[in-house]
């Protein structure tokens, strides 16, 4: 299955997407991940996009299509893959069209007071990815031992930027896949475990 996931950021994406690929067996592409690796890693495309991201900003369209079809010609995307991230503008949604076609996008939908918490008290650890919350009282990374820390582009300016971007660039994606039928609209706001169960339920895959 093809899988796109909308919402805001603090929807949950991340966290959700990890949960549903596990279960159908299915590679998870997040962009926003992609793109924090180059930065790690000083590419050439790491070194364009850092300035984007850490303001809150959109990186330009034609990096972000160049990333997701290289990535989607891999052979693990053969059977299915969810899109975690991409596309979050019109013209993405519209060039993703030209190469692929899409089953199911789940829209993911928390109220804003919600998203400002989650997003302001989110933890990462730098060397594996995993990814909490203060509320949870972890120290260290549970996986690897690791410091967690806050992401940049979580301080409060940054997401104030990014809830801003959502509404005027991705949101509108909502009416687009809803046109298409492809729309599943699923409440995010709900525990870890109950928002998977009607994630699955929407794929009908329960
Ligand atoms: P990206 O990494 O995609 O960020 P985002 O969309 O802003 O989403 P987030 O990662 O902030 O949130 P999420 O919905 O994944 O929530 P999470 O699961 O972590 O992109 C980052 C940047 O990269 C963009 O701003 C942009 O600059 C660039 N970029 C990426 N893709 C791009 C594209 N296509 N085009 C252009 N630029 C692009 O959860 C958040 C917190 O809530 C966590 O602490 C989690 O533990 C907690 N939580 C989640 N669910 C629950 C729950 N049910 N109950 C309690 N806590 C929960």
């Amino acid at each position: 299955m093809k899988i796109v996931f909308l919402g805001p950021p603090g929807a949950g994406k991340g966290t959700q997407a990890e949960k549903i690929v596990a279960r159908l067996g299915i590679p998870q592409i997040s962009t926003g991940e992609i793109l924090r690796r180059a930065i790690r890693e000083k590419t050439q495309t790491g070194l364009e996009a850092q300035s984007y991201i850490e303001k809150g900003a959109l990186v330009p369209d034609d990096v972000v299509v160049r990333i997701v079809r290289e990535r989607l010609a891999e052979e693990d995307c053969r059977g299915g893959y969810l899109l975690d991230g991409f596309p979050r503008t019109l013209p993405q949604a519209e060039a993703l069209a030209t190469f692929e076609k899409i089953d199911a996008v789940v829209n993911l939908m928390v109220p804003q007071e919600l998203l400002i918490h989650r997003l302001s008290g989110r933890r990462v650890c730098a060397a594996c990815g995993y990814t909490t919350h203060v509320d949870r009282g972890e120290e260290k990374c549970p996986k690897c031992a690791q410091n967690l820390t806050q992401r940049k582009d979580d301080a409060p300016e940054s997401v104030k930027n990014r809830l801003v971007v959502y509404e005027e660039q991705t949101k509108p994606l909502v009416d687009y896949y809803a046109g298409q039928g492809l729309l599943k609209n699923v409440d995010g706001a709900g525990e870890l475990e109950d928002v998977t169960k009607a994630i699955l339920a929407a794929l009908g895959c329960n």
